[in-house]
């Protein structure tokens, strides 16, 4: 259940936009929420798992925002924090209470009809029309720096676009509301308080919308994208659409800045055959949770000595061929591995470490192919299994 709601409504007083921290793209229509690992991108660009997977490899210690916790407006538990994951933008992971305020009516005995920011017409926003997540009014404890997140610290004012992803789906949104000021006595909220959103939001990302019944205690996540260009303008009718519009622009946007490189939907020569297109030993599986991938994912074996990928390549000719890796090795660990062909070992080849998950590298090694069809098995050697394998190219 969603807590007790009160509201200082305040002037949307502008905060001037001093920067536009991400270039901006034509956005791509998309006005129903993506599901992350709905299979096979367009080409150059992100996918919401690779993004949520390089926002969350970015949430560490060293880009904490806020030097004391925010409470989640769920749990009550004082243990979020918000991260600049990419230049201004900034996110952090809660659960959602449920929001029902502003022009649409609502049962919620603690609807208020203001909300803290308005449409472009000046009407308080639609808790019903509009996805929109809440941040505090104010800085809790008067200082500056506020040692909280405090919006007007980050270059953000009303109708900030945010990307927020929960349970495989990824959806645009805006900041639309607050949490009580601390000048406020007859609420049990507070503006340390992270994790509201909207009705619509709620709706959207697949969680119980109800103003009282409704929410989730944890695993949303809200990244916020600041600066005058990430304003979103529009009505209680049309925000919606305009909000969801700028989804895949947020998605590339954000993507190159945290320094992945886009994945494409064709292997870059004819030689190149991706992992994802072979098989698993058991326990192995097709992910696209790292960044910077060719093709639509890559072989994840177990974790053990002798798991497995088999990977269909065709060559032109029969004769001693290069086949190259591209794999990824996070750990500080070697993964070596077997390398067979066609069910006859050719030798082991070292796979060393790669700067973390989203950094791919190469390792060949020569072997004799049949002309046709050939089976290509990397087989892990150590307790770790074989690296994440991205593709093989012959040459
Ligand atoms: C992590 C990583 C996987 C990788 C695995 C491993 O879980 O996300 O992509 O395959 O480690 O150690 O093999
Ligand atoms: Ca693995």
């Amino acid at each position: 259940m969603s807590p007790t709601r009160t509201r200082l409504a305040v002037a949307a007083a502008a905060v001037l936009a001093l920067a536009i921290p991400l270039a901006i793209r034509n956005a791509d229509a998309a006005t129903t929420p993506t599901t992350v690992k709905a299979g096979p991108a367009a080409a150059t660009s992100f996918t919401p798992a690779q993004v949520l997977a390089g926002v969350q490899a970015n949430m560490t210690t060293a880009k904490k925002v806020n030097s004391k916790p925010h409470i989640n407006t769920m749990t009550r538990a004082q243990n979020v924090n918000v991260y600049q994951v990419a230049p201004g933008v900034y996110a952090y992971t809660s659960g959602l209470a449920i929001d029902t305020d502003g022009s649409d009516p609502d049962p919620d005995p603690d609807h208020q009809g203001q909300t803290t920011w308005s449409d472009s017409n000046g009407k308080a926003l639609g808790a019903h029309h509009v996805p929109f997540y809440v941040l505090g009014d104010d800085c809790w404890d008067r200082t500056s720096p506020c040692p909280h997140f405090f919006y007007k610290e980050h270059n953000m004012t009303g109708r900030q676009f945010a990307l927020m992803f929960y349970n495989g789906k990824c959806i645009g949104a805006i900041f639309g509301d607050t949490q009580t000021a601390n000048n406020q006595t007859t609420s049990d909220n507070d503006s340390r308080e992270l994790g509201e959103g909207s009705v619509k939001a709620a709706q959207l990302l697949g969680i119980p919308s109800s103003g009282t019944t409704g929410g989730v205690d944890n695993g949303v996540t809200v990244v916020m994208f600041s600066g005058s260009s990430w304003v979103v303008n529009g009505t209680n009718a049309n925000l919606n659409d305009n909000i969801q519009a700028k989804v895949q622009t947020a998605l590339d946007s954000l993507g190159a800045s945290m320094g992945g490189t886009p994945p494409t939907t064709a292997p870059p020569t004819g030689n190149t055959f991706e992992a994802e297109t072979g098989t698993l030993s058991a326990g192995g599986t097709f992910d696209s949770n790292h960044l910077g991938f060719t093709g639509t994912g890559f072989a994840n074996t177990a974790n053990a000595v002798g798991a497995y990928v088999d990977i269909p390549v065709t060559a032109a000719t029969a004769g001693t061929k290069t086949l190259t890796f591209r794999y990824s090795d996070g750990t500080s660990a070697a993964r070596p591995a077997t390398i067979s062909v066609n069910g006859t070992s050719r030798g082991t080849l070292n796979f060393p470490i790669t700067a973390n998950w989203d950094t791919w590298a190469t390792a060949s090694i020569s072997v004799p192919l049949t002309a046709g069809t050939n089976t290509i098995r990397v087989t892990g050697t150590t307790a770790g299994g074989a690296a994440n394998i991205d593709s093989v190219t012959i040459s």
